[in-house]
């Protein structure tokens, strides 16, 4: 039996990892912060299909919270599943803003901050107790680290944190047999920053090898693979997710 926690599992990649993971067996807590109807849908799609999923709600800017959410993880797991240990955890959740450097404010930075990097940090300490030996995590960076992507200087430095931090994680937590990955999406077809304009997407996919921006379930892929044991040797990597974006 492996549980895994997908954060933001409600839309998006997220929702997409979580049915993903579900379809090759894994069974998933999935966390929502706003949207429970949405987080709902992905439980039903999941238990259609003969799966088992939970959702949770978590708000991964508010670190004080997450002993509580352990606590809550950690009763999840023994009443839906007669399980004590995780064997994933994927830093999903996030949220997209455009602003240049010049106007960004104290609070926008300190928002992005607490969601993209503070975040994935702090739960990963958190459910680090709960984690089996060789658990897996995979967290969620972005192209816009290696290629410099105008109006979004602050995101992709905290992505850009994220993937060091990840080479951490995977250097700490390697004696428990726990690995860690990034994947590095490029443009994915989701709601991220109010989704994509036809202009937008049309230059985007121009700049990118295969010609097209991606569809949430080709990173899904990726990262169930990478979640699971047939990707057991693979550690402290970040894996872009482009299509060949900007090569
Ligand atoms: N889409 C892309 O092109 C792209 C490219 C590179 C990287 N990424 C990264 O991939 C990840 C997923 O993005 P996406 O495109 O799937 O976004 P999305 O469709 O907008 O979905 C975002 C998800 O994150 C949740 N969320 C947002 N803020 C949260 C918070 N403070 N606490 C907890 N949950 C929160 C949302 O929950 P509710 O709906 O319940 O509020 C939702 O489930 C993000 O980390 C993003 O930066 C995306």
């Amino acid at each position: 039996m492996s549980v895994i926690v997908i954060t933001g599992g409600s839309r998006g990649i997220g929702a997409a990892t979580a049915v993903e993971c579900a379809q090759r067996g894994m069974s998933v807590i999935l966390t929502y912060k706003t949207n429970p109807t949405a987080a709902d849908a992905v439980v039903r799609r999941i238990e259609a299909a003969g799966g088992k999923a939970v959702a949770l709600p978590l708000d991964v800017a508010d670190a004080q919270s997450f002993g509580a959410f352990r606590g809550t993880v950690q009763r999840t797991l023994e009443t839906a599943w007669g399980a004590t240990t995780l064997h994933g955890l994927v830093n999903n959740a996030g949220y997209g803003l455009y602003n240049p450097i010049e106007t960004v404010t104290p609070a926008q930075f300190d928002g992005l901050m607490n969601v993209h990097l503070k975040g994935p940090f702090f739960l990963t300490q958190a459910l680090l107790p709960l984690m089996a030996q060789g658990a897996s995590i995979v967290n969620l960076t972005s192209a816009t680290t290696r290629v410099a992507t105008a109006g979004v200087a602050p995101y992709a430095a905290f992505k850009g944190g994220l993937e060091v931090l990840t080479r951490y994680m995977a250097k700490e937590f390697g004696e428990r047999r726990i690995r860690a990955n990034a994947v590095s999406p490029g443009a994915i077809r989701t709601e991220l920053g109010g989704g994509l304009t036809g202009e937008f997407e049309a230059l985007l996919a121009s700049q990118t090898a295969l010609g097209r921006v991606g569809e949430p379930e080709e990173v899904a892929r990726v990262i169930a693979h990478l979640l699971s044991s047939e990707s057991g040797w693979v550690n402290a990597q970040s894996i872009e997710v482009t299509g060949g974006y900007a090569v």
